[in-house]
């Protein structure tokens, strides 16, 4: 298993819940129906008194500041509900503004409590991911990194993030599809190079991410990301916005050596797109 698609995410955050459960206050699983009554009323409650507009960090790839630790932590679910009503203007909006909105994420993912452990390190090699919240278009999740273990090359189709470590340290590298010549993807809209095809992308950034530091990503910057774990491996919070039911990862196939080291570029094809 790789990446989930928006049905496996579905599947696995209902199967951490039986029915009747209450898993926020007035928020209850219903048969296959998550009820999200009074979802934001305890977003409200948590984050009451601080404005979202005020949050914005604005900061593309920042440590996260010490602010959040002057007010009151917040849960998860408190978290999501706080900030759905941006992701749904977000999403519905026919110019979406990315950054405002992912800095307006960052700036409240830093009060959020550290989700529960709810393993240890994967056996082996791997890495593991798990639901801590779906709600869509909001799907909020834990990924823990056995020592050295990778995340192999992949894309964001049709959606944004923002990934946060929450213990140990992982390597994060960013890229960009270069535009082929002669044409102009909307890659935002999810109109990328064709499987079969070699193309070029290009690494924006090359960041250790450590305890309260991020990586974020739009549709078309930075949406394609490479993760190593360190020695100790690494716990990372994951969120994402999805702008489409068809939101979900994809996995490139390279072999890791510069085409041009002094653009910093590298050829790539899809593996399964
Ligand atoms: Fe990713």
């Amino acid at each position: 298993m790789q990446f989930w698609t928006v049905d496996t995410i579905k599947s696995h955050a209902l199967a951490d819940h039986a029915q009747g459960e209450e898993i926020s206050p007035g928020v209850v699983v219903e048969r296959r129906t998550i009820l999200r009554l009074g979802l934001s009323i305890a977003g409200l409650a948590a984050f009451g008194g601080f404005g979202l507009s005020g949050c914005a960090s604005g900061s593309r790839r920042d440590e996260m500041g010490e602010s959040g630790q002057l007010h009151p932590a917040a849960t998860a679910d408190e978290f999501v509900a706080a900030i759905m009503p941006q992701a749904r203007a977000l999403i519905a909006a026919p110019a979406p503004d990315e950054e405002a909105y992912l800095a307006a994420v960052t700036a409240l993912l830093a009060r959020v409590e550290a989700p529960p452990v709810w393993q240890a390190f994967p056996a082996g090699q791997g890495w593991t991911m798990d639901n801590i919240a779906y709600y869509p278009p909001i799907v909020l999740m834990q990924i823990k990194m056995a020592p050295r273990s990778v995340i192999h090359l992949h894309d964001h189709r049709h959606y944004n993030g923002v990934l946060l470590a929450t213990a140990g340290a992982a390597r994060c590298r960013n890229f960009d599809i270069v535009q082929p010549d002669g044409k102009r993807l909307n890659i935002a809209q999810g109109d990328v190079p064709a499987k079969g095809e070699d193309f070029l992308i290009r690494q924006n950034a090359d960041t250790v991410l450590r305890p309260r530091q991020l990586s974020t990503l739009t549709r078309d910057r930075d949406n394609i990301h490479h993760v190593e774990a360190g020695d100790e491996g690494a716990t990372l919070v994951d969120f994402f916005t999805h702008f489409s039911p068809k939101a979900r990862s994809y996995e490139l196939a390279w072999d890791g050596k510069p085409y041009d080291q002094a653009k910093g570029l590298f050829k790539v094809a899809w593996k399964d797109a």
